[in-house]
């Protein structure tokens, strides 16, 4: 863990993002320092990887974890799915409230590793870019194993989470409070809890932002470039540098795009995010 995770507050950062970014709807809950058309284009193919699985989830009773301001759960009641949604963060949910009107869903404010919901009720549990942000591995741990405890036996938890197949292990980004876990890792940690594994679906190869993720990991890695456009306005050579990183970012993501829609399948492990379905093995008694 490195000295910017060390006091990491979960709710205090969740919290802060929802009243800084809050005005943007993609970027609160994607990337709050992507530009409109990078996290506009990412959001496209998310929803197109979850689209098949939402609509198998027609009737079936879903808690969405990290709902953050509520993307998922109008999504999911277009598919007929029965959905409630869970966050940390009060002012997520404050921002979700407004932005489901004039539709009403069941919000609970929770820690996912204690969720307020009876043994067995769920037929299934989704997380979308929420348990990849969660750097306290016993609290994963407490999290998975809530899951096995709310499902009923026959139930699925669905990730769309960032699992890489290109490392060993976990790794914590600088910029952003990101654990990249490794499709093992993930694996193993289901595992753990009696799941297995049972689909995995590769969501965007993102092949015109390799050039930037290359500079970012070794030129740019000790700058804290990122962090500090989390931390505040950029002024001066930092505000000029985000202009052209943004630029460079959104031309490369725009001219990638048809490239990454027909190759998504072809280029499975070039895919940083991938839908993950786990099933349980053996119900326990709880
Ligand atoms: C990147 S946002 C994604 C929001 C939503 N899933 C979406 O895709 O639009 C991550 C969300 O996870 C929530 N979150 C992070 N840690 C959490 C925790 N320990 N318990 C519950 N929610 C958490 C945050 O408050 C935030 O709303």
């Amino acid at each position: 863990m490195t000295e910017i995770h060390r006091d990491f507050d979960p709710r205090e950062f969740w919290d802060l993002t929802a009243e800084r970014f809050g005005h943007d709807p993609l970027a609160v809950v994607i990337a709050p320092t992507g530009t409109k058309i990078v996290n506009r284009i990412r959001d496209f193919f998310q929803e197109i990887s979850l689209a098949p699985f939402l609509a198998s989830l027609q009737g079936k009773l879903v808690l969405e974890i990290g709902c953050g301001t509520g993307r998922w759960l109008t999504r999911a009641e277009d598919h007929g799915v029965k959905i409630i949604g869970l966050d940390l963060s009060s002012a997520m949910l404050s921002l979700a409230k407004v932005r489901l009107l004039p539709r009403k869903f069941m919000l609970i404010n929770a820690d996912l590793s204690h969720i307020p919901l009876r043994p067995r009720v769920l037929d299934c549990v989704l997380s979308v870019t929420a348990l990849q942000h969660v750097i306290d591995q016993n609290q994963l741990v407490s999290a998975i194993s809530e899951f096995g405890r709310t499902l009923r036996p026959d139930g699925a938890v669905i990730l769309l989470e960032s699992a890489s197949d290109q490392q060993k292990g976990e790794r914590v980004t600088e910029d952003y409070v990101t654990v990249i876990r490794s499709l093992e890792s993930w694996k193993r940690l289901f595992e753990e809890q009696e799941f297995s594994l049972t689909e995995v679906r590769p969501v965007n190869p993102s092949l015109g932002a390799k050039p930037l993720d290359i500079l970012r990991g070794s030129v740019l890695k000790h700058s804290r470039f990122y962090s500090n456009q989390l931390k505040g306005e950029l002024v001066g050579i930092r505000r000029l540098l985000k202009i052209l990183w943004d630029m460079t970012s959104s031309v490369l993501a725009v001219l990638s795009f048809p490239f990454d829609f027909l190759l998504r399948e072809k280029l499975p492990s070039l895919s940083l995010h991938k839908v993950m379905v786990f099933r349980v093995k053996q119900a326990k008694t709880w």
